[in-house]
């Protein structure tokens, strides 16, 4: 194999739109995924706005998030709305049975979750409960948030919310196939239509309606849920975790060496091949494009950090992570023609997350930083770039050493996002540049001193991005030494 990586960015003949919405958050009430870690009430010595803590708020906004996903997962297919709306200490207290078996306290609900989302400046996409709940709860559901009049239009005023919200996405469900029912495909997608006939956008709106896809390989899923429920529906998601060595999550978030950086980054490699398989069922059915693919949740998941509630899926986010998160979101480029929103799990303080909060402390983790290197990636024209790179080798795990994607930004400038995943070696890559009239190259780079190099609280940028001075252009071409491990975004202008 050649020792170089080389390719060919396509500015003459442009692609789809990287949707911004490929930078959906996700929050579930989960552990401190809510509580905690982005709600701390009003009366916290916590800084706070409406009781959402500015700290955190601050951060994210650093990262334009797009659309804001809640309130789960697991935890939406068992949530009763209604125990979430008016004077908070009339809320009952229930057991959150799918996490830990903690007291759910019911303190954020579709009022502060609006809240969230408007601090955040992000869109709305609220999972119904299709699991244990009805039709009926998820159509009164969505009328209290939308209606301009009626009766659940007066409840939301007398909460202190005149005028409808925008509802942007409505997931019909979470995970039917598991925590969602344990439903069969065929089921599942009757049952989909079903819900589906009973969410109504007020005239003058839309709802965007997201079906509950598959769990990572099952394609049969997708293949039925196209054949049965694809006029009923927008979008259909996808789920898949990188998970190395099988469920349960086993190996340490933290504590590893170049074995387990190997099996992880070839796990998260998988997401190519699962969305070539997915989408290829999904064009048999919709060669237009006109249903979505949505792969509303994605990304690391290892054993619980020692110590901490196995039920809170609190994991320490490393280099490793981050090289994950951009190897994903160039696979994302390569189907942005039906990919259209994805969502990392999850936003705060479980699974991969983009910042880890303990007390008032609150620290920004190395995938945070690529989220925000991508930025520029929101809503820009992807550049097509096949990639010829050399393989990077570990015991029995074989992967693509270097990833790529371009787009031209909003801003009209041509952004390259590459990572090397060989933990060792610097490997250049060398790019033609087709319909390129860019003069001049910069950029940032996201690497640290080993794979599992992390920010602390007492160390919150080991891992941070620093300025990138490994490009060039020269001979019409752009020239880059990626360094080993590392994450690089360039701005060509
Ligand atoms: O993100 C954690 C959980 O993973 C979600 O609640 C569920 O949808 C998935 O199984």
């Amino acid at each position: 194999t050649a020792q170089e990586a080389s390719g060919t960015i396509r500015a003459d003949t442009p692609g789809p739109v990287y949707n911004r919405r490929i930078f959906t958050q996700f929050a579930e009430h989960l552990g401190y995924g809510i509580y905690g870690g982005l709600y701390v009430g009003e009366d916290s010595p916590i800084p706070n706005v409406s009781g959402f803590r500015s700290d955190v708020i601050g951060a994210l906004r650093e990262l334009r998030v797009p659309v804001l996903r809640w309130p789960g997962g697991c935890f939406a297919d068992e949530y009763n709305w209604r125990e979430g709306i008016g004077p908070k200490e009339d809320r009952p207290v229930k057991i959150n049975t799918h996490w830990g078996g903690v007291e759910e306290p019911n303190a954020v609900g579709t009022h502060e979750f609006f809240e969230l989302a408007r601090q955040l400046g992000a869109e709305a996409f609220i999972s119904g409960n299709v699991g244990n709940g009805t039709p009926r709860e998820s159509a009164e559901w969505v009328e209290y948030i939308t209606s301009p009049a009626g009766s659940l239009a007066q409840m939301r005023a007398a909460n202190g919310r005149q005028e409808p919200w925008n509802l942007e996405f409505f997931g019909i469900g979470n995970e039917l196939w598991g925590c969602g029912g344990h439903m069969r495909a065929q089921y599942a997608a009757d049952v989909t239509r079903r819900f589906s006939t009973f969410i109504k956008a007020p005239a003058g709106t839309t709802i965007t309606k997201i079906a509950a896809g598959a769990n990572s390989g099952d394609t049969e899923w997708t293949r039925v849920f196209m054949d049965v429920a694809r006029d009923h529906i927008d979008g259909l998601s996808l789920h898949y975790y990188s998970i190395a060595g099988g469920w349960p999550p086993s190996i340490s978030a933290t504590d590893f060496a170049e074995e387990g950086w190997a099996q992880q980054l070839s796990a998260t490699w998988q997401m190519d091949r699962l969305l070539a398989e997915h989408t290829a069922v999904m064009d048999e059915y919709d060669p237009e494009k006109r249903v979505f693919l949505a792969v509303d949740e994605w990304g690391a998941w290892y054993a619980p950090d020692p110590g901490t509630n196995p039920g809170f899926l609190q994991q320490g986010n490393t280099l490793r992570d981050a090289v994950l998160a951009g190897i994903n979101l160039n696979i994302f480029a390569r189907y942005a023609d039906r990919v259209k929103l994805t969502a990392i799990a999850q936003m705060v303080n479980v699974l991969q997350a983009m910042v880890i909060t303990d007390g008032p402390q609150m620290v920004r983790t190395p995938t945070f930083h690529v989220f925000a290197m991508y930025v520029p990636f929101q809503d820009g024209t992807v550049l097509p770039l096949e990639l010829d790179t050399p393989d990077y080798t570990f015991g029995p795990y074989t992967m693509p050493a270097v990833s790529a994607a371009a787009v031209r930004g909003t801003d009209g400038n041509i952004y390259v996002a590459l990572t090397n995943g060989d933990p060792a070696r610097s490997i250049p890559v060398s790019l033609g540049l087709a319909g390129v009239t860019a003069r001049s190259v910069s950029g940032q780079v996201l690497t640290g001193d080993a794979v599992n190099a992390r920010n602390s609280f007492a160390n919150p940028d080991a891992v941070a991005p620093a300025p990138f001075g490994g490009a060039r252009l020269a001979g019409g071409r752009l020239e880059v030494a990626m360094p080993a491990r590392s994450v690089v975004m360039l701005k060509l202008d």
